[in-house]
């Protein structure tokens, strides 16, 4: 796999070898031994990070996990100090960035860069990794990976029930949460069978990731009272509201998206009326849907899919590169 933008390619099976290659990379680089072996696997191979959005988790994961695994690897945000200022194109950017890199990881507002960015690089000869980190309100594969993992983790360890077997709610800004697209997407492929759509008016799920879902064979419940799915619902997954594509409400003092009260919030009270056994996830950063005082709470477990972040993007760092990795290091690297 040369190309990561949306998870519907993916197989069941693909998932559960992906998980389980998790899991092995998590365990042998935990040890300072399996650190410092990781870090010859790739270290010829250079890596840029292209992000034209803020990120901390994706970035910072994607940095060590380039690091772990000894590549060479640059940041460029495309800014003020890049070419772009002068006038350059977009395209001619990337292709810049093909020149010089064998992997590219691309976070940018654009939803369609990466396929853009792929359909360039046929046509101009280059055979270049490309991973999507973020595209728009759309996509943000990696995510999902990651959260898929952190369910396949509790289940596969605590012998909880499967991912399939649980009954999701997706909670608030489904309009342009794009790790809510994503992670349905993941849901379908993995055979989950009831969603709940959890949205306020105006924030709700666009007809096009609907359908998408429901012609997958998704059982997808709407509703806009987060009290009729407190009881029902297995993973309650709450991103924060995107403010930042409200065009329409910026602060003037500060230049900044005026930030968005939340419609729902988890409280100590709503976690008082959901299953014991239930999961609270938050692709963070997490705002107010999420006060602090239920961080403590073991069925918080976003500050655990934070930590997956890490170990998900470097193993599909290594499956990605994996014709890279010269012949005697795979071995040694086990996974
Ligand atoms: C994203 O980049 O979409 C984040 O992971 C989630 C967010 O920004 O709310």
């Amino acid at each position: 796999m040369f190309f990561l933008n949306s998870l519907e390619a993916w197989t069941k099976q693909e998932f559960e070898d992906f998980f389980r290659s998790v899991w092995v990379v998590k365990n042998n680089l935990s040890t300072p031994q399996g650190r410092v072996l990781s870090q010859s696997a790739l270290s010829h191979v250079h890596a840029t990070l292209f992000f034209d959005q803020p990120s901390t988790r994706t970035k910072m994961s994607f940095m060590h996990a380039c690091e772990f695994l000894g590549m060479h690897t640059y940041y460029f945000d495309g800014g003020a100090s890049s070419s772009s200022a002068k006038g350059e194109s977009i395209q001619d950017t990337y292709r810049t960035l093909g020149a010089y890199s064998d992997v590219i990881i691309v976070r940018s507002s654009d939803k369609n860069l990466v396929l853009d960015m792929r359909q360039d690089f046929k046509a101009w000869g280059y055979n270049k990794r490309i991973i999507q980190a973020g595209g728009g309100s759309e996509f943000h594969p990696t995510q999902a990976l990651l959260d898929l993992y952190t369910l396949w983790e509790k289940s596969f360890l605590e012998k909880s029930s499967k991912i399939e077997e649980k009954t999701f709610a997706l909670i608030g800004d489904l309009k342009f949460g794009r790790a809510i697209k994503s992670l349905l997407r993941g849901l379908q492929v993995v055979g989950a069978k009831k969603v709940y759509l959890v949205a306020k008016k105006g924030s709700e799920l666009p007809a096009e990731n609907k359908i998408e879902a429901l012609n997958s064979g998704l059982d997808l419940v709407e509703t806009s009272s987060f009290e009729d799915v407190i009881e029902k619902a297995d993973v309650f997954y709450i991103p924060r509201m995107q403010s930042e594509y409200e065009s329409v409400s910026s602060d003037a003092r500060q230049g900044q998206p005026k930030i968005k009260t939340p419609d729902f919030v988890v409280s100590p009270e709503s976690l008082s009326q959901m299953k014991p056994d239930a999961y609270v996830m938050s692709p963070l950063p997490r705002l107010q849907e999420l006060p602090e005082e239920i961080d403590t709470d073991q069925r918080a477990i976003y500050w655990e899919q934070e930590k997956n972040g890490l170990w998900v993007r470097i193993a599909l760092l290594h499956h990605m590169c994996k014709d890279l990795i010269l012949k005697n290091k795979i071995e040694e690297f086990g996974a």
